[in-house]
């Protein structure tokens, strides 16, 4: 068999994990903050095309019981893969069927939000307009659909790359051994073009990303036949065509142009005559190779003037850390809070306790209305009497801002999950279950996780049956049959007691940093 081969999925399938940019809560927020009234989230109808095994589905679907959930594939190895997991976790509320794209017409119904992630540049012209014509006819009026693809100009030099990989592997018939000799090109290019300047640092890059990207990435976006990147313009030209419009990207902070220095974002202002212009400008300078696009019906009117009022009504989660010394409300100076790479400073007592409160919530969300009140009440006493309405407008301002640019998350559902380490505690469900066979498990955001060994075997135990003490018991059994192991240098000749200390603070760790990461529920 070969890459081109149209069941490639069913020989190479693909990692199929959840993806928190598709969520329909997050669809539903971003339609929100462009003050439309996309459908409620918790009694919604949701189509996936391409769902792969389903990865991306099942815990969607397990959270948001009062849904329906359609997925689509056309391979049927990862359409029995998705259906075996259905049936293991007894879902009412998903079905995947093994189906073209080209076959959905309107006996599928309407749904209120639809996701095409990883597939638009990865299938004939035909099955992509289709994409766009079920985005249109199959969509409800107030929805909101999701289509990921690849775009130019950065995809001008990786097809470069993609190109030399295909021409290398032909050669070979099996795809294992394909995407290891792709691989095995792309180093040795790398090393023999090492000193040829721009050319030799953008292979090594690649062979790089190829190393670390699973094989199922490899085979199926550089070795398969079909790979169509476009440039944003010609996209939005056929989703228009389709009797779409451009909603906004699936990450927001990615449509602002304070990312650029003063001038850059001047002169793209300056030279863009509408939206559409100022994107695809966006993307000549950062040379994008990929887009996450949202669309609307045509006849929706989404309000581009965000105002921070916006999030009222919504709520909010942050998994910002402070940066340096403990939060102080009472000095006028500025407080750095941090996630990833993006940071905030804030000034204002109010906004600073906001942020505290987000702090203390996580992973919890708090109605936005609730956290203003309550960070007003904690910065009271700093507040030098300035006017409750002007202080709550510029928190709700630093909230908006940290939104905008990635440092908070906003809701129209509490992602479901507890911020504590209960009596006796219990993952969430879902983690449990993938726990089994994966190390990476889907938190309460619908994000993955990946987890240590420890934290992998405690989430197994976590059935809402045992008490910390109970778990530590088990966790001892376990090291006395030599299932556990703990390193030398903490346990070598020690007694029973000590070895016991010693798992009881693995597992309150293990505990703490599973509730930090969403994965605990009540
Ligand atoms: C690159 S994978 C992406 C899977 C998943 N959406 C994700 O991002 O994890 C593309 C998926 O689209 C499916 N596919 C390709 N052509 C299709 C078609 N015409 N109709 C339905 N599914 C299709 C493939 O079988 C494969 O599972």
């Amino acid at each position: 068999m070969s890459a081109t081969d149209s069941s490639s999925y069913d020989h190479i399938p693909y990692r199929s994990l959840a993806l928190p940019q598709t969520h329909p809560d997050r669809l539903a927020t971003i339609a929100r903050v462009f003050r439309l009234t996309p459908p409620d989230v918790a009694a919604c109808r949701v189509l996936e095309l391409g769902c792969a095994s389903g990865g991306n589905l099942v815990p969607m679907a397990f959270n948001l019981p009062g849904s329906e959930f359609v997925g689509i594939d056309t391979s049927r190895l990862q359409v029995e893969d998705a259906r075996a997991t259905i049936a293991a976790l007894g879902l009412r509320n998903l079905r995947v069927e093994q189906a073209s794209i080209l076959d959905i017409d309107a006996s599928w119904g309407q749904f209120d939000y639809i996701i095409a992630h990883g597939v638009f540049s990865w299938v004939d012209t035909a099955v992509q307009d289709r994409i766009l014509a079920v985005a249109a006819a199959n969509l409800s009026p107030s929805g909101v659909a999701y289509v990921s693809y690849n775009t130019y100009p950065g995809w001008h030099m990786r097809e470069m790359v993609r190109h030399m990989m295909r021409f290398h592997a032909r050669q070979f018939a099996e795809p294992q051994e394909q995407i290891d000799q792709a691989r095995a090109l792309l180093t040795f290019l790398a090393s023999a073009s090492q000193d040829s300047g721009p050319y030799g640092q953008f292979v090594a890059a690649e062979a790089e990303r190829a190393a670390r990207a699973p094989d199922s990435y490899v085979f199926h976006e550089h070795l398969e036949a079909t790979n169509q990147p476009l440039y944003f313009h010609q996209f939005m030209d056929r989703a228009e065509r389709a009797g779409l419009q451009y909603l906004s990207e699936a990450a927001l902070t990615e449509m602002l142009t304070s990312h650029f220095p003063p001038a850059v974002a001047t002169t793209l202002e300056r030279i863009s005559p509408d939206l559409l212009h100022l994107e695809q400008y966006m993307d000549f300078v950062r040379n994008r190779q990929f887009r996450q696009t949202l669309l609307c019906h045509e006849a929706r009117q989404p309000v581009r003037s965000l105002t921070p009022e916006v999030m009222l009504g919504l709520m909010i989660s942050s998994a910002v850390a402070i940066e340096g010394a403990p939060l102080d409300l009472s000095s006028g100076g500025g407080a750095t809070f941090v996630k990833g790479t993006q940071r905030a400073t804030v000034k204002k007592p109010a906004s600073k306790a906001a942020f505290a409160l987000l702090m203390e919530a996580w992973p919890r969300a708090l109605d936005v209305n609730t956290l203003c009140e309550l960070a007003l009440e904690r910065a009271a006493p700093f507040l030098d009497g300035a006017a409750a309405d002007d202080v709550r407008q510029g928190m709700l301002e630093d909230l908006f801002g940290a939104m905008m640019y990635g440092l908070a998350e906003l809701h129209t559902q509490p992602p479901p999950c507890i911020n504590r380490v209960s009596e006796r505690p219990r993952a969430h469900p879902i983690a449990a279950f993938q726990a089994e066979s994966s190390s990476l498990v889907t938190d309460a955001h619908h994000q993955v996780q990946d987890l240590d060994p420890l934290s992998l075997e405690v989430v197994k135990l976590l059935d809402g049956t045992r008490t910390r003490g109970e778990l530590r018991e088990v966790l001892m059994q376990w090291f006395e049959s030599g299932r556990l192991q703990l390193d030398n240098s903490t346990t070598a000749g020690q007694g029973a007691d000590a070895v016991r200390t010693v798992l009881e603070d693995r597992l309150n760790r293990a505990l703490e940093n599973l509730a930090r990461r969403a994965l605990l529920v009540e």
